[in-house]
């Protein structure tokens, strides 16, 4: 190894994705605990980072394949092609979100070549593994993100304005799901003067919506489940929840004039929560921002990176909202990486040793095969 272990990080090039996965300052910090940083010429381009910053922070800066050649480790923010690998060392590492279900020939090729591939979002939901979690600083940004998106789409404010030609009501946003996104969202709906409503199938929300100065919006008296499963995720409903909460929501909803859906179930396709008829109740001009629009959208009619609208309602969706704010997505999810090779930072071998509880976790392949149960049989 020599002089450590080689990182590279490659240009994104999946349309429309303009984050990188790694800045400035974590080529730093990287550099610092022992590895030579290897930066494809303009990967930060399109989050406002020049060559010459990551020249200044100590990488060496080149054409892809010279990045690559040798590296022990590729860091991206999706998964490189693997056309893009050859040359790495044996056993390498990929870092990134790989989209394991979404881009399973990707995985396959990469267990062929001998690679070990990390899926930064399988990362588990302790603790220790929280500076570590691109789920949650990603989604953070994406609940920010909804908010001033549909802002800018509705055709009135959103704060109570009184002036002298008569007064502006402040507008009424309902957030549906409240996890990282949808807290997010509340809080920035909050901030820009909206009167704020949420609700989530977790009841462990409902303080957390109170706390934003929002009001909960639940469900109450139906038997059973309070919604929370496996890792502090959501389960599917029964269907006498889902009736109930149909009629909560088809009530609240013809009232809203910005609607910020988030809802997801870990390893299914998104839940439908609003249906053609409960648009058409909305008031014309209203927005609905659908954050689940990647895994099949919360709203039905919802179409990934276009403005649909229906019942004069307009219906957003971005394929990949965290790539609208590319600088300060990229800056947190470098730092998500960083975290994650620091903390396994072995000094003695040099590079990363995982542990199994995070390793089990995360790893897809190795050793020529697929090895993570979730893709197994
Ligand atoms: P998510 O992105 O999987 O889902 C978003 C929200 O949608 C969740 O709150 C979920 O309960 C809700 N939802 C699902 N089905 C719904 C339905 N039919 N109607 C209304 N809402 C519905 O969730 P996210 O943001 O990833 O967070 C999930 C949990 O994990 C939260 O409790 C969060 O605080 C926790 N968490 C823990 C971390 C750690 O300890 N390392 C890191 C990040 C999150």
């Amino acid at each position: 190894m020599g002089t450590g272990r080689k990182i590279a990080v490659l240009r994104e090039r999946a349309s429309g994705e303009a984050r990188v996965s790694a800045t400035p300052e974590t080529v730093k910090k990287l550099i610092a605990l022992g590895a030579a940083l290897h930066v494809e010429s303009r990967a930060g381009l399109s989050a406002s980072i020049l060559d010459e910053a990551y020249r200044e922070a100590g990488a060496n800066v080149g054409q892809a394949a010279a990045v690559v050649a040798g590296a022990d480790i590729v860091l991206g923010v999706q998964g490189p092609d693997i056309a893009l690998l050859s040359g790495v060392a044996p056993g390498a590492w990929v870092v990134a979100g790989l989209d394991p279900f979404g881009q399973r020939a990707r995985v396959d090729a990469y267990a062929s070549a001998g690679l070990e591939a990390l899926a930064m979002e399988f990362m588990p939901r302790i603790t220790r593994a929280q500076s570590m979690d691109i789920l949650s600083s990603q989604s953070n940004l994406a609940g920010y993100k909804a908010v001033i998106l549909a802002a800018d789409t509705y055709g009135r404010a959103f704060p109570m304005m009184m002036t002298a030609a008569g007064t502006i009501s402040a507008v009424k946003c309902f957030v549906m799901g409240v996890g990282v996104a949808g807290l997010q969202a509340i809080a920035t709906a909050r901030r820009l003067g909206a009167q704020v409503s949420a609700t989530d199938v977790r009841s462990a929300t409902k303080e957390q919506i109170l706390s934003l100065g929002a009001k909960p919006i639940f469900v109450e008296n139906v038997a059973g489940i309070d919604g929370e499963g496996a890792g502090g995720y959501a389960t599917e409903m029964g269907e006498e929840y889902q009736k109930a909460q149909g009629e909560l929501v088809s009530n609240h909803i013809a009232k809203q004039d910005i609607v910020i859906t988030t809802a997801l179930i870990p390893g299914r396709p998104a839940p439908r929560l609003i249906t053609d008829a409960q648009i058409a109740s909305m008031k014309p001009g209203s927005v609905i921002f659908d954050l689940a629009a990647p895994q099949g959208g919360n709203v039905e009619g919802t179409v990934a990176d276009e403005v649909v609208e229906k019942h004069g309602v307009k219906i957003i969706g971005l394929s990949n909202t965290p790539a609208h704010l590319p600088a300060d997505a990229s800056a947190l999810f470098a730092r998500n990486l960083f975290n994650f090779l620091s903390a396994f930072w072995d000094k003695e071998a040099g590079g990363p040793v995982l542990d199994a509880e995070i390793g089990d976790a995360i790893r897809l392949t190795q050793g020529g095969r697929i090895v993570h149960e979730r893709l197994l049989g």
